[in-house]
């Protein structure tokens, strides 16, 4: 191939041989450097932000290495004269190549927080339910009732005031009844107070011996505030046959503490009214809430023998038949067992506060 202008011209504005040396002109350097600039900045301002910047720099390095080490080692064959200038245009060539990369991951960072895809982003972990506190408390209270031989009763929220009331042996208009801030549907149809009518119609249907776990949702007309909820759940205990004393409900209470506690947590009987029940009785737990108020007994559920009343109302000989209840909180259970100090924690779905119980 011929040496001289058509060589230069064929390989390119940016490559300057040596043996060319004499004839580079500023005017044309100053051009090639300004042109540089230009190409550099539109591929850079051309990328999606999506772009990974390693792969922005390495387009980049295709375009300028050859023609910025071209455009060097031509300021030494310069006139003289030209180099000062060719110099300063070197430089800022330099600059502006600088400036564009910058501008482009500046835009790459405003991309992402926009939601631009980004292929660089760690992935989401993968989100997955769990079992609410409270339901791992009433399904563990079952599974040891399971064991002792007890079966699981179901009845309706929707109650009459027969079964919430009557047939439980709270007379008429009786101030007991005050205890239950009732929530009435109608006339005679409310929303049970609590899960006891099961018993009566557990009686109703099944001939004694008769053992038997009722968990259900319960409503009262109360505030809402850190110890108590309008809406709850409860698990009735129900054990009747012949021959049942206090102590058979001492010991299986005592044995479900042993069970769901642990041997080291301290529970205590002491003396309680409620209409169904005679005598009644309460079990307490001994906890600590980690709330600087150190230890405390907490009741946990409400508990008797079977009144005889309850047993006639279910048509049940009281003189052939005996036996005992109890009612028990699992969300007050729940907070005994897990430390929790306000009640509210369980209905506020803040899946921070319930993930802690994922089993
Ligand atoms: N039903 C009572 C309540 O809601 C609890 C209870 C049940 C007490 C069974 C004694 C026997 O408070």
């Amino acid at each position: 191939m011929v040496a001289g202008p058509a060589a230069f011209q064929d390989a390119g504005p940016a490559r300057i041989p040596a043996f060319f040396k004499p004839h580079v002109q500023l005017s044309e350097y100053l051009a090639q450097a300004d042109a540089l600039a230009h190409e550099a900045r539109a591929l850079l301002d051309g990328l999606d932000p999506s772009t990974r910047l390693d792969v922005a720099k390495g387009q980049l390095n295709a375009l300028k290495d050859d023609r910025l080490n071209a455009l060097q080692g031509a300021l030494r064959v310069l006139a003289p004269e030209d180099r000062r200038a060719a110099g300063t245009a070197f430089n800022t060539l330099k600059t502006a190549i600088q400036a564009s990369l910058d501008a482009f991951s500046a835009r790459q960072s405003t991309g992402r927080a926009s939601g631009t895809f980004d292929a660089t982003m760690p992935a989401r972990r993968e989100w997955q339910g769990t079992l609410h506190p409270v339901t791992l408390v009433i399904d563990e209270i079952c599974e040891i009732f399971r064991e002792l031989g007890f079966t699981i009763a179901l009845g309706p929220e929707a109650e009459t005031e027969r079964y919430n009331f009557g047939a439980l042996n709270f007379p008429p208009d009786h101030p007991a009844m005050e205890l239950h801030d009732t929530l009435y549907l109608g006339d005679d149809t409310l929303l049970r107070t609590h899960t006891s009518p099961v018993q009566v119609r557990t009686l109703q249907q099944f001939a004694p011996p008769v053992r038997v776990l009722a968990p259900g949702q319960v409503y009262r007309r109360d505030f809402f505030d850190a110890t108590h909820a309008p809406a709850f759940m409860q698990l009735e205990g129900l054990a009747v046959d012949e021959d049942i004393s206090f102590v058979d409900l001492k010991a299986t209470l005592a044995e479900f503490a042993r069970r769901f506690y642990g041997a080291s947590r301290r529970v205590r009987f002491g003396p309680s009214y409620f209409p169904f029940v005679e005598p009644g009785a309460q079990m307490d737990v001994e906890v600590d809430l980690n709330d600087g108020k150190g230890l405390r007994w907490v009741e946990i559920l409400g508990c008797g023998m079977v009144h005889p009343n309850v047993l006639e109302a279910a048509g049940l000989d009281s003189e052939k038949y005996t036996g005992w209840a109890f009612g028990m909180g699992p969300a007050r259970i729940a907070m005994s067992r897990y430390d929790i100090h306000d009640i509210r924690l369980l209905y506020d779905s803040d899946v921070r506060f319930l993930e802690q119980f994922a089993r």
